[in-house]
């Protein structure tokens, strides 16, 4: 989605830079406990916790990428979307945890871990475009999807932008209330913006985060 002036007003406050967890300051690929511990504190896993990391998605990681991205979507992504991306030096990252005992896991990575979900975004001037955000279809509904967007909404801070933008399909009940919940605002409708089968179209919905305002949210918080 191409952001509105409209929609973007503009804040008197630039963004502060935060205090961002020590993972978080050396960047994407670091090895995080799901409660952002540092691992070197984090127990074996188990059921109810997995060590996990992001890690930057690189070409050698697209065949799993794709096969996870066509049983997440009824639209999926190519594999030309993907290497295109990573050729523009967007920020792709993967977020990946150790098998638990006994997991079965499919499609399996030649490093025995578990690919959880990842993550493409593209940074523009002043904010960061979500281009796509996906769990694992056996790994939802645990909370990876928000873990994610925490990590880039840290990340954007970073790079001081005040806008984390997206668009999502109308239809998508899943995704537009992960954003709805995560305090997302609708921005925008882009009617006939996506395909929708048999010549068919579907609307966009654009939404944003305004980055300023959680950081302010935070600090308000903050004991
Ligand atoms: C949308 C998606 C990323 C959510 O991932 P997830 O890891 O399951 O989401 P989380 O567990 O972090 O859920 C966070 C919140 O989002 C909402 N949510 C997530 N999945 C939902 C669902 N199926 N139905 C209703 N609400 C849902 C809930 O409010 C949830 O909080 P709760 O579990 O406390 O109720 C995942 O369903 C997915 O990958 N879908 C296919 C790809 C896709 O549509 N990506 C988005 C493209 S715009």
């Amino acid at each position: 989605m191409a952001p509105s002036a409209q929609a973007r007003t503009p804040d008197a406050a630039a963004p502060q830079p935060v205090a961002a967890p020590a993972w978080a300051q050396r960047g994407w690929p670091a090895l995080v406990t799901a409660d952002g511990a540092d691992p070197a504190d984090s127990p074996a896993p188990t059921h109810s916790q997995r060590r996990i990391a992001f890690v930057p998605m690189t070409e050698a990681d697209l065949d799993t990428v794709v096969e996870v991205e066509k049983t997440a979507y009824t639209h999926p992504w190519s594999r030309k979307h993907f290497s295109d991306s990573l050729r523009s030096g967007y920020p792709a990252v993967l977020l990946l945890g150790e098998a638990l005992p006994g997991e079965v896991v499919h499609p399996g990575r030649a490093d025995g871990r578990v690919l959880l979900g990842y993550l493409v975004a593209m940074p523009g001037v002043d904010e960061v475009h979500l281009l796509n955000i996906t769990v694992a279809p056996a790994q939802q509904r645990q909370g990876w999807a928000r873990f994610m967007l925490d990590a880039l909404v840290l990340w954007s801070r970073g790079q001081c932008a005040q806008w984390l933008w997206l668009e999502v399909r109308h239809s998508n009940a899943p995704a537009r209330a992960l954003y709805q919940r995560y305090g997302f605002a609708q921005v925008g409708l882009r009617r006939g913006y996506y395909p929708a089968g048999q010549r068919a179209r579907e609307d966009a919905v654009g939404m944003s985060l305004n980055l300023v305002a959680l950081a302010h949210t935070a600090q308000e918080t903050t004991p």
